[in-house]
């Protein structure tokens, strides 16, 4: 990680505490309104591949639409079942947006790691624009919609079916297509400006450098540093460099603050929530990583205490 670490000194040390739910979160049943001050996320990406099987076990409408996808014929019937897809997708994934807006304390913020999807279905190559789905969906819940950051991911190159450099016909126009090599990060507010009181000391003691703000408060992060050889598990859950939650935690959080991750996968966001003198609250429904999750973010500590539930 090449930020810098939070300026925390001992009187503003304090004991935090983790809770690792291991469960549903279009269910957050376990925290009460208006108790978390942010939220840290990258949920499974709808219509792309490798999360078709995970949105099929959330809901079975999707499988069932998928079957019939691949045994229709009609052309127009066909696309209807790939919007149907789509849509229930979001469906899903807005029902934990909508446990975020309700625990989320006034003023709170909701940061989500999303990235568009490119796709050949009923014989059309076509983008899902992932991002602008959230955004409605979210704003229909009632978040404010603020200005998101694009993490051009310094990884991907441009591909052809998924291996060596996409040339379309060549270099010949109009037929090639632009390669995603950008994340969203989304980023809402519940409400009002959250308030403090003046000269609130844990907030003071959360403060960042000009240098953090001028290069965290842009909308292009490049981010580097990532190590190149991605262990198997992270690469399988797609977690996101710890450098992404670490900036969006001190941007958008005070020491002692409670941050939320509903899709928690290897557990990153907890691990810098404990780093940074955060409450963390992260739930996962796949118990097989827990784990990865264990060995990622320790053991509780004089200065925190880590627990897993399980629902
Ligand atoms: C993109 S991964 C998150 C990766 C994570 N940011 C990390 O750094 O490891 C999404 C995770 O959400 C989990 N998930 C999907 N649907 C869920 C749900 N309804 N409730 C809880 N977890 C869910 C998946 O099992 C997967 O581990």
């Amino acid at each position: 990680m090449n930020d810098t670490m939070d300026k925390t000194n001992e009187k503003t040390k304090i004991k935090t505490s983790h809770k690792i739910i291991i469960g549903d979160s279009r269910r957050m049943e376990e925290i009460e309104d208006k108790s978390v001050h942010l939220m840290v996320t990258s949920p499974p990406y709808p219509m792309i591949e490798m999360w078709d099987e995970t949105f099929k076990q959330l809901d079975e409408r999707i499988g069932g639409t998928w079957s019939k996808l691949e045994v229709e014929t009609d052309k127009r019937k066909k696309e209807k079942y790939v919007k149907q897809i789509y849509e229930l997708m979001h469906e899903n994934l807005a029902k934990v947006w909508s446990e975020a807006y309700r625990v989320l304390i006034e003023g709170g913020i909701a940061c989500i790691n999303i990235g568009d999807a490119t796709r050949s279905l009923n014989g059309q190559f076509r983008l899902f624009p992932n991002h602008s789905k959230i955004i409605e969906h979210c704003e229909k819940i009632g978040f404010v919609t603020l200005p998101y950051i694009l993490w051009k991911k310094p990884t991907t190159k441009p591909k052809y079916k998924g291996k060596g450099a996409f040339l379309g016909s060549g270099f010949l126009p109009p037929n090639a297509y632009v390669t995603l090599d950008c994340e969203f990060i989304l980023v809402f507010r519940k409400g009002e400006l959250r308030k403090f009181k003046p000269h609130d000391e844990l907030r003071y003691a959360s403060i960042y450098s000009k240098e953090e703000r001028d290069s965290w408060f842009t909308q292009i992060w490049d981010v580097v540093g990532i190590k190149q050889t991605i262990p198997e598990v992270e690469r399988r859950v797609a977690a996101f460099p710890e450098v992404i939650p670490y900036r969006l935690i001190r941007m958008f959080s005070v020491i002692g603050d409670t941050v939320l991750d509903p899709f928690l996968g290897t557990g990153t966001t907890t691990k810098v929530a404990i780093s940074l003198n955060r409450n963390s609250i992260g739930y996962e429904i796949d118990e097989g990583l827990i784990p990865v999750i264990k060995e990622k973010v320790g053991v509780s500590s004089a200065n925190h205490s880590i627990e897993f539930v399980r629902r």
